[in-house]
């Protein structure tokens, strides 16, 4: 028997909002979806991956609850987080006479979530927004709470906004088509979510883990919700990342610097890079006495066996150096004063954040990690 959808809520005052997921997710979600169009008509924004393999199913479940669906289609890729793509996205809304009280959807991975997201908190100053995520990284962790933006040269996500979707339908049909390179670079967002806070769920992951990669549909379920109720608490505690949310950053400081130098033509994928930079968090955490070396080899040999890169070397899309690393951790979002602030962690399941005054140490590690086979 199929199982219902479930229904988290992420709970934040005045704005609370329901994550449908599961099989069956978006029929389910239609009635809450025609609440947020007054003008019986649903804009969706999508890439045209997603579109060929999946639209037909949106516009069907449009259909059957008397909505009229509305796309526009971009490319496919991280490019496309870009501020020439966000400006014609931007003419396109306005052309289509979109109003402010009716709703944008998103309709794809984290790339079409974030632009999308982020012309919805700009476009007349903020419309309603539905993210209706497509890929497992989208599912788990991008579509959920309320983070948007685009990239720059000097590095990721460097212009956004935080703008909260009303709704979120994270329906599992649409994992099937996906390839399973972006399962695996989606599974290491929840890895993340287990590795910073949650070692039950780690040792969950490292038993299970590899079969929900291998296919088993219900384990895979079960991540996923354990994954989006992990983060929607967390977004409830603290929405803005003033606290514990910015131990969701685990891995990404390294990441995002991996994926500024390789560029965003797909060499390396989002979550590949998250992997090599927990990876080397924990490598980090072990040379600078923070963390037991055998939690490191642990989540190393899970990573690996996941088929995902556990260390900046075995990161594709190189090679990087780590004076180029440097330069782009010196512009992170989470620095403050100067002063580098990462993630690193004392043990698996308890991340905290590190200030870094010394980046001649880190240099140097960076360098003999990269020379490593
Ligand atoms: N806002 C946040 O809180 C947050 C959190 C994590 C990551 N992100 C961002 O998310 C982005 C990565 O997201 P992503 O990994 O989903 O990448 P993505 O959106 O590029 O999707 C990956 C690829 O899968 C394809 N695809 C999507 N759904 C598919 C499906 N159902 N079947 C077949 N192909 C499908 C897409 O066309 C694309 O080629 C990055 O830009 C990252 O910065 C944001
Ligand atoms: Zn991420």
């Amino acid at each position: 028997m199929t199982p219902d959808p479930q229904s988290i809520t992420v709970e934040l005052a005045g704005r609370s909002y329901p994550v449908l997921c599961g099989p069956g997710a978006l029929d389910a979600a239609m009635s809450k979806v025609v609440a947020l169009c007054p003008n019986k008509r649903l804009l969706c924004i999508s890439d045209q991956t997603v579109a060929d393999h999946h639209l037909h199913r949106l516009a069907d479940a449009c259909a059957g609850a008397g909505l009229t669906l509305r796309s526009l289609i971009i490319p496919p890729g991280e490019a496309q987080k870009s501020f020439a793509q966000l400006e014609s996205l931007c003419a396109d809304l306005l052309a289509l006479e979109v109003e402010r009280g009716e709703a944008i959807a998103a309709f794809g991975g984290g790339v079409v979530g974030d632009l999308t997201g982020f012309a919805s908190a700009i476009l007349k100053r903020g419309t309603a927004f539905i993210q209706i995520p497509t890929t497992l990284l989208a599912q788990v962790d991008s579509s959920v709470g309320g983070k948007t933006a685009i990239n720059m040269p000097a590095g990721k996500n460097l212009i956004g906004a935080f703008h909260q979707p009303a709704l979120v339908i994270a329906d599992s049909a649409f994992l099937q088509t996906l390839p399973a390179r972006q399962m695996r670079a989606g599974y290491a967002e929840i890895l993340k979510l287990a590795v910073l806070g949650d070692a039950d769920f780690f040792d969950w992951l490292d038993t299970h883990g590899v079969d929900a990669l291998g296919g088993d549909a219900a384990l895979m379920g079960q991540a996923i919700t354990r994954s989006i109720a992990g983060k929607a608490d967390i977004v409830a505690c603290d929405e803005r990342e003033h606290g514990v949310r910015a131990l969701l950053n685990l891995g990404h400081s390294f990441g995002h610097a991996l994926e500024s130098l390789a560029g965003y033509e797909g060499a390396l994928v989002h979550g590949e890079a998250v992997a090599a930079g927990m990876g080397t968090a924990f490598a980090y955490g072990v040379h600078l006495g923070l963390c037991p070396k055998d939690d490191y080899e642990r989540l190393a040999n899970h990573l690996t066996a996941c088929g995902l890169p556990a260390s900046l070397s075995a990161a594709p899309g190189g090679p990087y150096t780590a004076e180029a690393m440097i330069q782009i951790l010196k512009n992170d979002k989470k620095n403050q004063s100067g002063v580098l602030r990462l993630v690193l962690p004392r043990a698996l399941g308890d991340a905290f954040v590190y200030e870094e005054h010394d980046l001649g140490r880190l240099e140097a590690f960076l360098d003999v990690q990269l020379g490593q086979s």
